[in-house]
């Protein structure tokens, strides 16, 4: 680390701490910590995951840092000021309960503070649900994957890591007892995030939302992963729309955990399902675009006896022989060749 990087983990060291105080401590983090409990996060997960409270002052941490002496440069080059006018700062996150990300050492080099709705207030349009800190020296985005410090042994343990798309998943999920979560934080993957998931784990399992959003992100994360890496993937689809934290909070742990450890399925059974949306299957020709697809997608299956087995599937579906389809699909496998 140069000394100005290390400046930067101590301010976020303290920074995180002071936010941990804010929630944990003080009337003006009541109803942050109201919030949390509504979304049933205890204080052990809290402390766990070191889950803070920003207040709505635009210069609350402003004035924590000046008094210890932080330097204009040292407090922009934070991330956690915006600047303002000629030469002012003041706090960019305010009224946002803060969660810290984490590098793979356990530092804290940024945060993302989420919006805390108000009372009587419904989701405000103009602010973004969550807000992170810009990209600087300590934090580069595509090399992050929330939790993975903490995640870490369990999945090498395991040789397996759970996928999701945002904090209150993974932290939920960790609640579940499905310790070895990490997440992308809403984003496509990356080259450099694929890699670290590859290096520590043999097969990934893929919880993303079940919102159409969530649904295209698995659909190209499976592209991905199968592209860049040689893990085996694992699909968790969860019904209604739900993520998994609201699967959670709706049906308990336990039923999250049978679901995401016993539950899950196969690339193949997902595209089968993921390859009807939008597609009026009543329709002969659109049946057979989407039989012809799914073809596609079996040549990349390696096991012949899954193989076998999802040709039968086809066959008894859309009431095609059984010969047809394989020479059909023999077809398929020698064009990919
Ligand atoms: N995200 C983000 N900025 C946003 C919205 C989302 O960075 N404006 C990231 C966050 O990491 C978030 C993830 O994308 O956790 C998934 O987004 P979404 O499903 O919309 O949010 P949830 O995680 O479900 O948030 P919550 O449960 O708190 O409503
Ligand atoms: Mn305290
Ligand atoms: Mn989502
Ligand atoms: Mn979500
Ligand atoms: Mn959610």
């Amino acid at each position: 680390h140069s000394p100005l990087q290390t400046k930067l983990l101590q301010m976020h060291q303290k920074a995180c701490e002071i936010y941990v105080h804010m929630l944990k401590h003080t009337q003006v983090g009541q109803p942050a910590l109201s919030y949390l409990q509504s979304r049933a996060l205890d204080e052990s997960l809290m402390d766990t995951f070191q889950i803070g409270f920003a207040p709505n002052e635009r210069n609350f941490l402003f004035k924590v840092f000046t008094n210890d002496g932080y330097t204009f440069e040292e407090m922009l080059a934070s991330g956690l000021f915006v600047q303002y006018g000629d030469n002012q700062l003041m706090d960019r996150f305010y009224q946002r309960i803060m969660f810290p990300i984490r590098n793979e050492q356990g530092k804290v080099i940024a945060f993302s503070g989420r919006f805390l709705p108000q009372a009587n207030q419904v989701e405000d349009k103009e602010q973004p649900k969550y807000l992170n800190s810009p990209e600087g020296l300590l934090f580069n985005k595509r090399d992050v994957l929330f939790n993975l410090d903490l995640a870490r042994s369990s999945i090498r343990k395991s040789e397996e890591v759970y996928l999701f798309e945002g904090f209150m998943d993974v932290i939920s999920a960790y609640k579940a007892g499905i310790t070895n979560g990490v997440a992308s934080m809403g984003t496509s993957l990356t080259d450099q995030q694929l890699h670290m998931i590859s290096r520590l784990a043999k097969e990934v399992i893929i919880a993303y939302d079940g919102d159409s959003a969530g649904q295209n992100a698995t659909f190209r994360a499976i592209e991905l992963f199968e592209e860049k890496t040689r893990l085996k993937i694992a699909i968790v689809s969860l019904p209604e729309k739900l993520d998994p934290d609201e699967y959670i909070k709706k049906y308990g742990k336990e039923a999250f955990y049978q679901l995401a450890v016993h539950g899950r399925e196969g690339v193949f059974p997902f595209l089968m399902r993921y390859r009807k949306q939008n597609r009026h299957l009543g329709n002969e020709r659109e049946q057979l675009a989407y039989v012809q697809e799914l073809l596609m997608d079996l040549t990349r299956v390696d096991s012949v006896i899954e193989q076998d087995r999802y040709l039968n599937q086809l066959a008894v579906e859309f009431n095609i022989s059984r010969d047809a389809l394989q020479s059909q699909f023999m077809q398929q496998r020698r064009l990919n060749q």
